[in-house]
């Protein structure tokens, strides 16, 4: 899916005001006012799966597609995966955990991520990255994902002013450089992850690069960097030795 067209929201906004004029009068203003489209009329679509999403939380962008796409083709029925920073959850969704594809365990700081994703059908954990399910995990995992925050923070101020003003910034802000979050990300993988098991991680920028070193000291290998159609970085995905 690509990004909402003026008229598709008019006519999203519409269904979530059931018909009546005064509640949709409020939803306009809360649009214009920058609210996200999601917030408004309480769910978004993920690789053509409904979404939940509270106000508050982060919400799943269809740029993650691909991502999670590729999550999923790695993924053997019956597997165990991590998502990291999960969110509303859109990841655990994606690889089929509603239908019993595969155990999604999802991790957040945040109480209204982990309580939406709780309401998208996630076995969501209130966890520093995955600090809490270490060790019991350790080596028992076939897939890691993560869209931890990556913004590095000296570039948030140049978000678009909704984003700023709406979103939450721990969902974004990813420190110097942005790479904070990633290289431990990278880290807690290598530790739970099983030989062979997979990392895909979302970044941009130059950040692949500087992750370099830390996915080669934590014997990561096999690393492909996903780009989008006009050429960005987009994700990054590899391989435990
Ligand atoms: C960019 S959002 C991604 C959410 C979701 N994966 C998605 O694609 O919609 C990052 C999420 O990370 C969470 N977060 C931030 N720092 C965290 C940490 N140290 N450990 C776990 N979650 C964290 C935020 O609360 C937020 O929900």
């Amino acid at each position: 899916m690509g990004c909402v067209a003026a008229e598709e929201e008019a006519a999203e906004l519409w269904a979530a005001a059931h018909g009546d004029l005064g509640t949709l009068d409020r939803f306009v203003a809360r649009r214009v006012a920058g609210e996200p489209l999601a917030w408004i009329t309480g769910q978004t679509t993920f690789c053509g799966e409904v979404i939940v999403v509270h106000p508050g939380v982060y919400v799943p962008r269809w740029q993650s597609e691909p991502l999670a796409r590729e999550a999923r083709r790695r993924l053997a029925p019956g597997g165990v995966a991590v998502d990291l920073c999960t969110g509303a959850g859109p990841i655990p969704v994606a690889l089929g955990c509603r239908r019993g594809f595969a155990r999604v365990i999802g991790t957040d700081l945040d109480p209204a991520a982990l309580a939406c994703a709780a309401a998208n059908g996630v076995e969501a954990i209130r966890s520093d990255l995955a600090m809490a399910l270490l060790p019991a995990l350790a080596g028992g995992v076939d897939l890691v994902t993560g869209i931890v925050p990556y913004v590095p923070s000296e570039e948030l101020a140049r978000l678009p002013r909704d984003v700023l003003t709406h979103e939450p910034l721990g969902a974004l802000d990813g420190g110097s450089g942005g790479t904070v979050l990633l290289e431990r990300a990278v880290a807690e993988a290598a530790v739970l992850l099983r030989p062979g098991g997979s990392l895909l991680l979302e970044l941009g920028g130059d950040q692949a690069d500087a992750l370099a070193p830390a996915l080669a000291g934590h014997g990561f290998g096999a690393i492909v960097v996903a780009r989008d159609e006009d050429g960005d970085v987009r994700s990054l995905w590899c391989r435990r030795a």
